[in-house]
């Protein structure tokens, strides 16, 4: 299973007075959400990750490989990402293009080239959509061909960053299906969400950021049990919670499903 892990990391932007600090942090569950509220610092975690930000002092490894020691070609085979806004990623003049352009970075078999592009494209149900101009696309399906273009390269790890957000509930659908799968075949995948409901029912582990600093790590269940540490760091559970504790329960439940299970027993 791929680990990262982050050593006395720390980013400011320039003129701003937002600073990232990490004392110590690693991440190596494959299916991890990563919450907080705006401006936590989520994004910019990406973006060091994938070499977009360069940190100003500190230490990023994935599996044991200082990433700044990497060439472009082998951080792209291993961390790949999807970005918030599809329309900072998408230039090519078709969806064909858009996902052969990402593969020819890692690979030059320009056959090779089109079956993968071809075969990640039907993955996230593109397949009719090839020959499209990507901004003829609907917002959902542009973010599924951002998906699409880290799945053709399939690195070890996946970095998301809010994919479920403009997606229609058939696209969510495929998405959290998708994601279960890489996590089954070994890749890691981390994935930035405001839904906590969608955290708290498919992911295996809950990373909580606030003010630039990792604040918890661990299950949703755990997360979730904790009032404060939920009030603290901004955020709110899962609905079935809310509706639980009008009710006077005021017990964790991660999903409608976790509920009846724990009722009707
Ligand atoms: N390109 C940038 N230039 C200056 N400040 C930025 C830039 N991007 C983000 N910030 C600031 O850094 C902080 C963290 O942002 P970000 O990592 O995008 O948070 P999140 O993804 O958790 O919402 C915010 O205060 C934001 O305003
Ligand atoms: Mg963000």
């Amino acid at each position: 299973m791929p680990q990262i892990e982050l050593t006395q990391l720390q980013y400011t932007y320039p003129q701003q007075s937002f600073r990232l600090a990490i004392h110590h942090q690693v991440l190596s569950d494959s299916l991890i959400a990563l919450v907080g509220q705006n401006g936590a610092g989520k994004s910019t975690i990406f973006k060091l990750l994938t070499g977009l930000l360069t940190a100003d002092s500190g230490s990023i490894k994935i599996n044991h490989q200082e990433l700044s020691d990497l060439t472009p070609k082998q951080r792209l085979k291993l961390i790949g990402i999807t970005f918030q806004n599809p329309d900072d990623q998408l230039f090519n003049a078709t969806a064909q293009k858009e996902v052969e352009w990402s593969l020819s970075q890692v690979m030059a078999n320009k056959q090779q080239i089109t079956l993968k592009a071809k075969a990640a494209l039907a993955k996230v149900g593109l397949e009719q959509q090839a020959g499209e101009n990507p901004y003829d696309l609907s917002l959902s399906e542009r973010k599924r061909l951002t998906v699409a273009t880290v799945l053709a390269v399939d690195p070890l790890v996946y970095l998301f960053d809010e994919p479920l957000m403009s997606l229609d509930w058939y696209s969510k659908q495929m998405m959290t299906k998708i994601f279960h799968q890489l996590a089954a075949s070994g890749h890691q995948i981390i994935t930035i969400t405001h839904d906590m409901d969608w955290a708290a029912a498919e992911f295996e582990s809950l990373s909580v950021m606030a003010n630039g600093h990792f604040k918890f790590s661990g299950t949703p269940k755990a997360f979730f049990s904790n009032r404060s540490l939920i009030q603290e760091v901004g955020l709110l559970p899962p609905k079935i919670m809310t509706i639980a504790e009008k009710l006077g329960d005021s017990r964790p439940y991660l999903s409608v499903e976790d509920y009846y299970r724990q009722h009707s027993k």
